[in-house]
């Protein structure tokens, strides 16, 4: 240590020399795959990230370190098997990306160590950067963060394409940003809070080549809680130009840009006439406000302290862009369009909802933390949302620190905070929203198809230990006809509905209308308790006939 300190000071005469000295390596670009049929291998993988020993990781098909980059295409029926080849069980969630809850790899399907699950959906989505993690629950973080992440590229052929730099690895460069704690065997410590080193795309201070032109960044913040605001030293302007699942309408000029964990951004950054240069990108943690993690060590009124990392509130290098020769037919100017926004017109809600955070230790820092003062439960469906419904959200932060809230499977649009209106750069498709300490914040989605009675959608904070710890719930997308009762049997699973002990009746309004009768066509006493069961453990094997309001019919087999 002392001797490094002692290298520091003496290179510190000659600044060029230790900047470029930093950067060792270059940087890693995942593989691409092109659907529409995926393959993807989880399995125990090694990385060498710090120098010495090399690092246990997790990865899919094979990569040291997190997985290939898929590309979808709007309107692409994919295909993916997902091979489970660690000792765990494990999920695949599309983080990001519209489609039905049976596919979406939530929590409710697990896949087995040694087994194999496909995800079968139609790509809806417009150009953007996704990306896919595991989401097994109580195993997020842990997973996720020893590598098994990686980066989904959507594109839209059929739409005109904005003039923006687009090549993959030559102008258009993924960058997973993780910020991780390392033991002294270099093993990833995955609820470390002493996170000091910082990762992109699974390498420890690199280098990345780019050609002196407008170069695409696709930003993803997979980290546990860590913040970013990203920017460079000499506070030069870049664009941005999409956020989570889409592009903005317009290119937006800044000089710093913020990055919640689960968050993405693309930017473009403009090297022309810089060949032979060197830039730092850094994030400037000086600038995150106390309660934001990654911001500067708050004194704590109640509970025990996190550990705080030593990155916390100050400012820090992440990658050196190197700029080389431009290459023919770059991109040099933005055009001023360069999506279509349907953001959802306020008048289009019908339903309003306010979810508030809060922490078991009122005052507490550390959490565990809840939503609408419940943990997750997998048994629990928290709402039962209409399909075709518009709904405003009010997510209130009750507790000191800051919280990045997510919705699986229906992109939103963030209306306002404090009831000020966001800004261009929050106006884009979203699916992650940062709240923070004592905030409270509106959004507006749309829950436009994908009606499913059994399977839920999940939405959580994504602090991968917060998650991990219950700061979820979970919704259901009703399918028509949109009236007021909903039916889950024991064990949620498959249709026809196979039930055993109970029938679970949610959002009953109106459970006089209920009727079951059995194949030979007689009434079955049905007894609603309070928690909405139906006990149906003494009822004979068969087939039953539901009847909900007037029109809703279901079959249960026994
Ligand atoms: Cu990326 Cu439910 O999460
Ligand atoms: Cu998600
Ligand atoms: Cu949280």
């Amino acid at each position: 240590m002392r001797l490094h300190l002692f290298c520091l000071l003496i290179l510190g005469c000659f600044t060029q020399t230790f900047v470029q000295a930093q950067f060792l390596k270059p940087i890693f670009i995942p593989d691409t795959l092109e659907g529409p049929m995926f393959n993807l291998n989880m399995a125990p993988s090694s990385a060498s990230i710090l120098p010495g020993k090399p690092t246990p990781t997790l990865s899919y098909n094979g990569q040291p370190i997190l997985g290939p980059t898929l590309i979808l295409k709007k309107g692409m029926d994919v295909d993916a098997m997902i091979t489970n080849n660690i000792s765990d069980s494990t999920t695949l969630h599309w983080h990001g990306i519209h489609l039905p809850a049976h596919a979406d790899g939530g929590p409710h399907m697990p896949i087995f160590p040694g087994l194999s699950n496909h995800a079968h959906f139609t790509c809806l989505d417009p150009a953007g950067t996704n990306w896919y993690h595991p989401h097994f629950h109580g195993k997020t973080g842990e997973q996720t963060l020893k590598g098994a992440a990686g980066m989904i590229i959507v594109r839209d052929d059929a739409q005109p394409q904005p003039a923006i730099p687009g090549k993959y690895g030559v102008d258009d460069f993924p960058l997973i940003i993780q910020s991780l704690e390392f033991d002294t065997a270099h093993r990833i410590l995955p609820k470390g809070q002493q996170d000091s080193i910082v990762l992109v795309n699974g390498i420890w201070k690199p280098y990345c080549k780019v050609p002196a032109q407008m170069v695409r960044f696709r930003v993803l913040n997979a980290s546990n809680a860590r913040n970013f605001v990203l920017g460079f030293p000499d506070n030069r302007s870049f664009s941005l130009i999409g956020t989570d699942n889409g592009l903005l309408g317009s290119p937006f000029s800044l000089t710093r840009v913020k990055l919640a964990p689960g968050e993405r951004v693309e930017l473009v950054v403009d090297f022309s006439g810089m060949n032979g240069q060197s830039l730092e990108m850094k994030s400037f943690g000086s600038e995150i406000p106390a309660g934001t993690q990654g911001g500067p060590t708050i004194v704590m009124p109640v509970g025990s302290p996190p550990n705080y990392s030593p990155l916390d509130g100050i400012d820090f290098s992440i990658i050196e862009f190197r700029v080389q020769t431009a290459l023919p037919g770059g991109i040099t100017t933005l055009p001023d369009t360069l999506a279509e926004q349907t953001r959802y017109p306020l008048s289009q809600s019908t339903n309003e909802r306010t979810i508030v955070f809060s922490s078991v230790v009122p005052g507490s820092a550390a959490g565990p933390f809840l939503l609408n003062d419940s943990t997750f439960n997998m048994e629990r469906i928290d709402f039962s949302i209409p399909v075709g419904t518009t709904e405003i959200w009010t997510l209130s932060n009750q507790t000191v620190v800051a919280h990045p809230f997510h919705m699986h499977g229906f992109p939103f649009y963030i209306i306002d905070r404090y009831g000020a209106p966001v800004g261009p750069e929050e106006r884009g498709r979203k699916d992650m929203v940062m709240v923070s300490p004592n905030e409270t914040l509106r959004i507006i989605t749309w829950f436009s198809d994908f009606g499913d009675t059994e399977m839920p959608y999940m939405f959580h904070c994504h602090i991968l230990t917060h998650e991990d710890e219950g700061m979820m719930g979970q919704f259901i997308v009703l399918p028509e006809p949109t009236g007021n009762l909903s039916l889950q049997t024991s064990p949620a699973s498959a249709m026809p509905n196979p039930f055993t002990d109970f029938i679970q009746i949610r959002d009953f309004g109106d459970k006089e209308n209920l009727r079951i009768v059995n194949g030979l066509g007689l009434e079955m006493k049905v007894e609603i308790s309070a928690n909405g069961r139906i006990n149906t453990s003494d009822w004979p094997a068969g087939i039953y006939v539901c009847r909900m309001a007037d029109s809703q019919t279901k079959l249960l087999k026994f």
